[in-house]
């Protein structure tokens, strides 16, 4: 029996990227899949894609910066499929930067979407899940939010996403609720920061290689995976933790290593 045959899921910024893999590796698995996104085409596309390949999914439209949107797009796709037993927190944006040209619209834009939008989400998905006697979250948060990488606003709101994943773990386990953070590393895609620098440097998903252990970036199948176990009962007695899907990364300083060889 596929891993996910009886999930339920609701996946938020499922129309690009990461959030789309994540999506269609559920369904893959067996799960019925609401595409939560703002972007109406690109959230079809990603239906399409999961019809397509004889999954099950339905898209429903929501700004996660808008609880009462977050509200009605849940019971859409509760009225569609069931009660969801899963929610991976998806969505995000960020514009990138630094401390020192960091405009205060920025700041706030991205607290707003990557922290308040996950809390709007867990904040829709608890009740209906302690109703149905438990279910399975998935943050996906990022190595920003263990260590400064630039980004700082997105950082922060990474960190946040971090410390509130324990709170829920810690707060509604008892409600059969399981609360884990999946963060990743580099990941090869399309989104407006990777886009930005692939147009500066062509070759930047392969120089950046050279700082992870395994040799390469992430593709959106890395993460895909990480969240379909956490989301699983293969990871029943896992809550509350922060997982690194980052080849070894934070593992160690592997380019300040390099060096140390070279002066030996
Ligand atoms: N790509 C990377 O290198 C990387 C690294 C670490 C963590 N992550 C995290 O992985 C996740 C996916 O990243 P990605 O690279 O696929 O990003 P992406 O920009 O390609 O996809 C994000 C999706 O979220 C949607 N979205 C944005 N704001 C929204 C809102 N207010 N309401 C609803 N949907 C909204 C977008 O339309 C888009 O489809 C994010 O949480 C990101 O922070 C990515």
């Amino acid at each position: 029996m596929p891993r996910h045959d009886g999930t339920i899921a609701i996946v938020t910024g499922a129309g690009h990227g990461i959030g789309r893999c994540i999506a269609g590796q559920l369904a893959a698995e067996g799960a019925a899949v609401a595409v939560l996104e703002v972007d109406e085409p690109s959230g079809h596309e990603t239906v399409s894609q999961i019809i397509e390949a004889d999954g099950r999914a339905v898209f429903v439209k929501a700004d996660i910066t808008d609880a009462a949107q977050v509200e009605t797009a849940f019971s859409a796709a509760e009225a569609a499929l069931g009660p969801a037993n899963l929610l991976v927190n998806n969505a995000a944006f960020t514009d990138a930067g630094d401390l020192k040209g960091m405009k205060l619209e920025s700041w706030h834009r991205e607290i707003e979407v990557n922290l308040n939008g996950t809390y709007h989400c867990i904040r829709a998905i608890i009740p209906r899940m302690r109703a149905k006697g438990g279910g399975a979250i998935v943050n996906i948060a990022s190595v920003n939010g263990m260590r400064y990488f630039g980004n700082p606003s997105y950082s922060a709101a990474k960190a946040g996403i971090i410390n509130l994943t324990m709170s829920v773990a810690s707060e509604f386990g008892r409600d059969g609720i399981r609360c884990n953070a999946v963060c990743p590393g580099s990941v090869r895609t399309e989104n407006v920061t990777w886009t930005i620098r692939q147009q500066k440097d062509p070759d930047i998903f392969q120089k950046l290689g050279r700082w992870y252990p395994l040799g390469r970036v992430a593709e959106p199948m890395d993460i895909a995976r990480a969240v379909c176990f956490l989301g699983s009962d293969e990871a029943g007695y896992i809550s509350g933790v922060a997982l690194p899907v980052d080849g070894g990364m934070l593992a160690g300083m592997n380019v300040m290593i390099d060096e140390f060889i070279l002066e030996a």
